[in-house]
């Protein structure tokens, strides 16, 4: 896998701790689409030696050139490292890398279901599928109020839905609870978020009887992130599947039976 170099466009701290961050790099943004991601280098020498991954946001056309966004939360020091970055910084990447979602031509109704920072990877899906024309409904889930994706920078015509588990906005309880009263429109379910999250949706799916399909992004530890070192290994009902090469998209219901 080449390594590019991406030059930081911007970088913003769009709400508590998540820092928004633009990126040139024509090679990399060229065959990305949601749901698959990119290595990150985070330091200015080898440490930390291995590369971040992380999702594409989201995607622009900008002077002629295909520009995308990364979206993160500051975890630990290669996160605090990108979060000092300034515009026209560059940074050491590779990608874009794994398999993305994948949406049904004829699945006109999506909904999707963010925990936490797992909106990083839903948005650019959402961008896209309403240029297509689908109706999307964006189930959102977050600790409290102010770590919530901020809704006024969706697309005007997604139906955006919030829980928080402290109540402070939108249901109090679990994003999972609100997938229930969609479950029948929805043609295509699309996630990205914690574990715990994706197992409690499979259960709410199969307690409502429902074969919906149902596409989860998983995240694990990675390494090298192109299906050498093993360390994103998970079992799944076909066997252990690598999350970083056949993933990170995942049918749930072949991971959360
Ligand atoms: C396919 C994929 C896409 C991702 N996309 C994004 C994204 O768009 N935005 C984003 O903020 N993060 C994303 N992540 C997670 C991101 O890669 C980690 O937050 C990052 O590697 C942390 O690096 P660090 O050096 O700051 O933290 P470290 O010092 O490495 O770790 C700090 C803490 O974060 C935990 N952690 C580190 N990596 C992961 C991980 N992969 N999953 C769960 N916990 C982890 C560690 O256990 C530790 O508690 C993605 C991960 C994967 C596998
Ligand atoms: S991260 Fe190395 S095999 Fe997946």
């Amino acid at each position: 896998m080449k390594l590019e170099r991406a030059v930081v466009l911007s970088q913003e701290e769009l709400y508590e701790n998540t820092y928004l961050m633009w990126l040139s790099s024509p090679r990399v943004a060229k065959s990305a689409s949601p749901g698959r991601f990119l290595m990150i280098h985070c330091g200015d020498a080898d440490e930390p030696l291995l590369p971040r991954p992380m999702s594409f946001h989201r995607f622009r056309d900008s002077q002629s050139e295909r520009q995308f966004a990364i979206l993160y939360d500051v975890r630990g020091r290669g996160t605090a490292w990108l979060s000092t970055r300034k515009p026209g910084d560059g940074l050491t990447n590779f990608g874009p890398l794994g398999r993305g979602y994948a949406t049904n031509p004829d699945a006109q109704n999506l909904l999707l279901v963010g925990g936490g920072l797992g909106m990083a990877a839903l948005i650019a899906l959402a961008d896209q599928a309403i240029v297509a024309g689908k109706s999307i409904t964006l189930l959102q889930g977050a600790r409290t109020a102010v770590k919530l994706y901020p809704t006024d920078l969706l697309p005007p015509e997604v139906e955006a839905l919030s829980a928080t588990d402290d109540g402070s906005a939108g249901h109090h309880g679990y994003v999972t609870d609100l997938i229930p009263q969609h479950l029948s429109w929805a043609d295509q379910i699309f996630a990205c978020g914690p574990t715990p999250m994706f197992a409690a949706m499979a259960n709410v799916i199969r307690e409502a009887r429902s074969r919906k399909p149902a596409q989860a992004l998983l995240e694990e530890r990675m390494g090298c992130g192109t299906g050498i070192c093993y360390g994103c290994a998970v079992f799944t009902r076909k066997g252990v599947r690598l999350v970083c090469k056949d993933g990170p998209r995942f049918e749930l219901r072949q991971v959360f039976s």
